[in-house]
Protein backbone atom coordinates (compact mmCIF):
# COMPACT_ATOMS: atom_id res chain seq x y z
CA UNK A 1 0.00 0.00 0.00
CA UNK A 2 1.00 3.50 -1.16
CA UNK A 3 5.44 4.67 -0.90
CA UNK A 4 5.80 4.06 2.41
CA UNK A 5 5.13 0.44 2.59
CA UNK A 6 7.57 0.06 5.88
CA UNK A 7 5.14 2.20 7.79
CA UNK A 8 2.12 0.72 6.55
CA UNK A 9 3.28 -3.01 8.38
CA UNK A 10 3.66 -1.46 11.54
CA UNK A 11 0.71 -2.21 14.30
CA UNK A 12 -1.32 1.49 14.44
CA UNK A 13 -0.29 1.99 17.77
CA UNK A 14 3.55 2.00 16.98
CA UNK A 15 2.83 5.26 14.65
CA UNK A 16 3.09 8.56 16.33
CA UNK A 17 -0.41 10.74 16.93
CA UNK A 18 1.24 13.86 17.05
CA UNK A 19 4.46 14.43 14.97
CA UNK A 20 6.56 17.96 16.18
CA UNK A 21 9.28 19.55 13.76
CA UNK A 22 12.30 21.95 14.19
CA UNK A 23 12.59 22.82 10.71
CA UNK A 24 16.39 24.17 10.96
CA UNK A 25 19.15 24.76 8.88
CA UNK A 26 17.44 26.55 6.18
CA UNK A 27 20.26 29.20 6.27
CA UNK A 28 23.13 26.40 6.14
CA UNK A 29 21.27 25.14 3.05
CA UNK A 30 21.54 28.32 1.21
CA UNK A 31 25.20 28.63 2.11
CA UNK A 32 26.08 25.35 0.97
CA UNK A 33 24.21 26.39 -2.77
CA UNK A 34 26.10 29.77 -2.74
CA UNK A 35 22.94 31.47 -2.64
CA UNK A 36 21.01 34.08 0.07
CA UNK A 37 19.27 32.80 2.88
CA UNK A 38 15.91 33.92 1.24
CA UNK A 39 16.29 30.85 -1.19
CA UNK A 40 16.72 28.73 1.78
CA UNK A 41 13.64 29.84 4.00
CA UNK A 42 12.08 29.23 0.10
CA UNK A 43 12.93 25.65 -0.16
CA UNK A 44 12.01 24.99 3.52
CA UNK A 45 8.41 26.31 2.83
CA UNK A 46 8.03 23.85 -0.18
CA UNK A 47 9.54 21.16 1.81
CA UNK A 48 6.74 21.41 4.46
CA UNK A 49 4.24 20.72 2.30
CA UNK A 50 6.02 17.52 0.62
CA UNK A 51 6.55 16.42 4.65
CA UNK A 52 3.11 17.17 6.04
CA UNK A 53 1.99 15.54 2.84
CA UNK A 54 3.70 12.11 3.54
CA UNK A 55 2.65 12.36 7.07
CA UNK A 56 -0.85 12.48 5.95
CA UNK A 57 -0.55 9.36 3.82
CA UNK A 58 1.68 7.63 6.81
CA UNK A 59 -1.34 8.09 9.10
CA UNK A 60 0.03 10.47 11.18
CA UNK A 61 -3.04 12.98 12.45
CA UNK A 62 -1.14 15.90 13.70
CA UNK A 63 1.92 18.25 12.54
CA UNK A 64 3.21 21.41 14.60
CA UNK A 65 5.99 23.30 12.69
CA UNK A 66 8.20 25.74 14.44
CA UNK A 67 7.76 28.35 12.02
CA UNK A 68 9.38 31.14 14.30
CA UNK A 69 10.41 31.77 17.02
CA UNK A 70 9.90 34.27 20.35
CA UNK A 71 13.83 34.45 19.42
CA UNK A 72 13.97 35.18 15.68
CA UNK A 73 13.61 38.69 15.83
CA UNK A 74 16.84 39.35 16.41
CA UNK A 75 17.71 38.72 13.06
CA UNK A 76 18.33 41.00 10.26
CA UNK A 77 14.67 43.39 9.27
CA UNK A 78 15.30 41.68 5.59
CA UNK A 79 14.76 38.17 6.89
CA UNK A 80 12.08 38.69 9.39
CA UNK A 81 10.02 40.51 6.72
CA UNK A 82 11.43 37.82 3.66
CA UNK A 83 9.53 35.25 6.78
CA UNK A 84 6.72 36.78 7.44
CA UNK A 85 5.87 37.19 3.79
CA UNK A 86 6.57 33.96 3.21
CA UNK A 87 4.57 32.64 5.92
CA UNK A 88 1.89 34.39 4.48
CA UNK A 89 1.97 33.18 1.19
CA UNK A 90 1.96 29.77 2.57
CA UNK A 91 -1.51 30.42 4.76
CA UNK A 92 -3.17 31.95 1.47
CA UNK A 93 -2.41 29.26 -0.81
CA UNK A 94 -2.72 26.52 1.81
CA UNK A 95 -6.45 27.84 3.29
CA UNK A 96 -8.13 26.10 -0.15
CA UNK A 97 -6.13 23.31 -0.26
CA UNK A 98 -6.64 22.43 3.49
CA UNK A 99 -10.46 23.20 3.01
CA UNK A 100 -10.09 20.64 0.66
CA UNK A 101 -8.61 17.87 1.95
CA UNK A 102 -10.41 18.37 5.14
CA UNK A 103 -7.11 19.69 7.26
CA UNK A 104 -7.32 22.41 10.46
CA UNK A 105 -5.06 24.63 10.34
CA UNK A 106 -4.13 26.40 13.82
CA UNK A 107 -1.38 29.09 14.81
CA UNK A 108 0.62 28.87 17.98
CA UNK A 109 2.54 31.61 19.39
CA UNK A 110 1.60 34.94 20.11
CA UNK A 111 -0.43 36.53 17.46
CA UNK A 112 -0.29 39.71 19.13
CA UNK A 113 3.38 40.14 17.85
CA UNK A 114 2.28 39.98 14.27
CA UNK A 115 1.61 42.29 11.98
CA UNK A 116 -2.16 42.96 11.53
CA UNK A 117 -2.54 41.63 7.91
CA UNK A 118 -1.28 38.72 9.16
CA UNK A 119 -3.00 38.39 12.23
CA UNK A 120 -6.62 38.93 9.75
CA UNK A 121 -5.38 36.48 8.07
CA UNK A 122 -4.31 33.89 10.69
CA UNK A 123 -8.26 34.21 11.98
CA UNK A 124 -9.52 33.82 8.67
CA UNK A 125 -7.80 30.50 7.77
CA UNK A 126 -8.44 29.31 11.45
CA UNK A 127 -12.27 29.71 11.38
CA UNK A 128 -12.33 28.39 8.00
CA UNK A 129 -10.86 25.14 8.94
CA UNK A 130 -11.67 24.98 12.44
CA UNK A 131 -14.49 22.43 11.69
CA UNK A 132 -11.83 19.66 9.77
CA UNK A 133 -10.58 16.73 11.23
CA UNK A 134 -8.81 14.66 9.08
CA UNK A 135 -5.93 16.26 9.84
CA UNK A 136 -4.46 18.85 12.28
CA UNK A 137 -1.56 21.04 10.88
CA UNK A 138 -0.02 23.78 13.65
CA UNK A 139 1.98 26.51 12.66
CA UNK A 140 4.10 27.83 15.27
CA UNK A 141 4.52 31.38 15.03
CA UNK A 142 6.18 34.46 16.95
CA UNK A 143 6.16 31.53 19.48
CA UNK A 144 8.45 30.40 22.54
CA UNK A 145 7.94 27.74 25.08
CA UNK A 146 8.42 30.45 28.12
CA UNK A 147 6.39 33.09 26.45
CA UNK A 148 3.46 30.48 26.36
CA UNK A 149 4.08 29.40 29.71
CA UNK A 150 4.12 33.50 30.82
CA UNK A 151 0.22 33.93 28.85
CA UNK A 152 -1.25 31.03 30.31
CA UNK A 153 -0.18 32.04 33.87
CA UNK A 154 -1.16 35.35 33.15
CA UNK A 155 -4.50 33.98 31.93
CA UNK A 156 -5.11 32.14 34.90
CA UNK A 157 -4.36 34.48 37.03
CA UNK A 158 -6.99 37.13 35.28
CA UNK A 159 -10.37 33.68 35.95
CA UNK A 160 -9.86 34.91 39.26
CA UNK A 161 -9.06 30.83 40.49
CA UNK A 162 -7.56 30.16 43.99
CA UNK A 163 -3.96 28.87 43.76
CA UNK A 164 -5.40 25.28 45.45
CA UNK A 165 -7.58 24.91 42.47
CA UNK A 166 -4.62 24.60 39.54
CA UNK A 167 -4.13 21.35 38.13
CA UNK A 168 -1.69 20.56 35.43
CA UNK A 169 -4.94 20.29 33.38
CA UNK A 170 -5.39 23.91 34.51
CA UNK A 171 -2.25 24.56 32.61
CA UNK A 172 -2.48 22.67 29.85
CA UNK A 173 -5.85 24.35 29.18
CA UNK A 174 -4.71 27.63 28.98
CA UNK A 175 -1.52 27.27 26.54
CA UNK A 176 -1.82 27.65 22.75
CA UNK A 177 -2.14 23.79 22.51
CA UNK A 178 -5.32 23.28 24.13
CA UNK A 179 -7.38 20.55 23.48
CA UNK A 180 -4.55 18.90 21.18
CA UNK A 181 -2.54 15.42 22.16
CA UNK A 182 1.10 16.16 22.86
CA UNK A 183 4.01 15.52 20.43
CA UNK A 184 4.80 11.56 20.89
CA UNK A 185 8.20 12.41 18.49
CA UNK A 186 9.54 15.69 18.15
CA UNK A 187 12.27 16.05 15.01
CA UNK A 188 15.20 18.51 14.94
CA UNK A 189 17.20 18.58 11.35
CA UNK A 190 20.66 20.20 10.49
CA UNK A 191 22.28 18.92 13.65
CA UNK A 192 21.45 20.93 16.17
CA UNK A 193 20.89 18.84 19.85
CA UNK A 194 18.18 21.48 21.65
CA UNK A 195 14.75 22.61 21.75
CA UNK A 196 15.32 26.40 21.32
CA UNK A 197 12.68 27.29 23.45
CA UNK A 198 9.80 25.12 21.72
CA UNK A 199 7.00 23.21 23.47
CA UNK A 200 9.18 23.07 26.72
CA UNK A 201 5.31 21.97 28.51
CA UNK A 202 4.15 19.15 25.90
CA UNK A 203 7.30 17.51 25.00
CA UNK A 204 8.00 16.17 28.34
CA UNK A 205 7.67 12.79 27.49
CA UNK A 206 8.11 12.90 23.89
CA UNK A 207 10.84 11.11 22.08
CA UNK A 208 13.45 12.66 20.27
CA UNK A 209 14.96 12.22 16.75
CA UNK A 210 17.75 14.33 15.36
CA UNK A 211 18.85 14.78 11.57
CA UNK A 212 21.66 15.89 10.34
CA UNK A 213 20.33 16.90 6.83
CA UNK A 214 19.18 21.19 6.94
CA UNK A 215 15.83 20.89 6.27
CA UNK A 216 15.70 21.49 2.65
CA UNK A 217 17.20 18.61 2.30
CA UNK A 218 15.03 16.18 4.50
CA UNK A 219 12.91 13.71 2.57
CA UNK A 220 10.13 11.24 3.26
CA UNK A 221 12.59 8.97 3.33
CA UNK A 222 14.12 10.24 6.19
CA UNK A 223 10.93 10.62 7.87
CA UNK A 224 9.96 7.51 7.04
CA UNK A 225 13.39 6.32 8.80
CA UNK A 226 12.31 8.82 11.93
CA UNK A 227 9.03 6.89 12.45
CA UNK A 228 10.51 3.57 11.87
CA UNK A 229 13.24 4.86 14.96
CA UNK A 230 10.14 5.89 17.02
CA UNK A 231 8.68 2.80 16.60
CA UNK A 232 11.17 0.61 17.99
CA UNK A 233 11.12 2.82 21.46
CA UNK A 234 10.08 1.63 24.34
CA UNK A 235 7.81 4.11 25.96
CA UNK A 236 7.68 3.79 29.86
CA UNK A 237 6.45 7.23 31.13
CA UNK A 238 8.20 6.36 34.69
CA UNK A 239 6.85 3.27 34.73
CA UNK A 240 8.42 0.09 34.60
CA UNK A 241 7.10 -3.71 32.86
C1 LIG B 1 15.30 27.49 10.18
O1 LIG B 1 16.47 27.73 9.48
C2 LIG B 1 14.21 28.48 9.86
C3 LIG B 1 13.95 29.44 10.93
C4 LIG B 1 14.53 29.48 12.10
C5 LIG B 1 12.95 30.44 10.65
P1 LIG B 1 17.58 28.76 9.96
O2 LIG B 1 17.31 30.08 9.33
O3 LIG B 1 17.66 28.78 11.44
O4 LIG B 1 18.86 28.10 9.34
P2 LIG B 1 20.33 28.07 9.98
O5 LIG B 1 20.19 27.48 11.34
O6 LIG B 1 20.81 29.49 10.02
O7 LIG B 1 21.10 27.21 9.05
C1 LIG C 1 14.65 27.32 16.14
O1 LIG C 1 15.68 27.47 15.23
C2 LIG C 1 13.46 28.15 15.71
C3 LIG C 1 12.76 27.72 14.52
C4 LIG C 1 13.02 26.64 13.84
C5 LIG C 1 11.69 28.56 14.09
P1 LIG C 1 16.84 28.54 15.45
O2 LIG C 1 17.77 28.38 14.32
O3 LIG C 1 16.25 29.88 15.67
O4 LIG C 1 17.46 28.05 16.83
P2 LIG C 1 18.92 28.25 17.44
O5 LIG C 1 19.24 29.70 17.37
O6 LIG C 1 19.85 27.43 16.61
O7 LIG C 1 18.81 27.72 18.84
MG1 LIG D 1 18.77 27.74 12.77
Amino acid sequence: MGQYERVAELPKERIPQHVAIILDGNGRWAAAHNVGRSKGHLAGAENVETISDALIEMGVKYLTVYAFSTENWKRSEEEVSYLMMLLKQYLIKNKKDAIRRNIQIKVLGDKSGLSKELQLLIEDVEASTAHLDSFHLQFAINYGGRDELCRAMKKIAAQGMDAEEITQDTIAANLDTAGLPDPDLLIRTSGELRISNFLLWQLAYSEFYFSDKYWPDFTPQDLEEAILDYARRDRRFGGRK
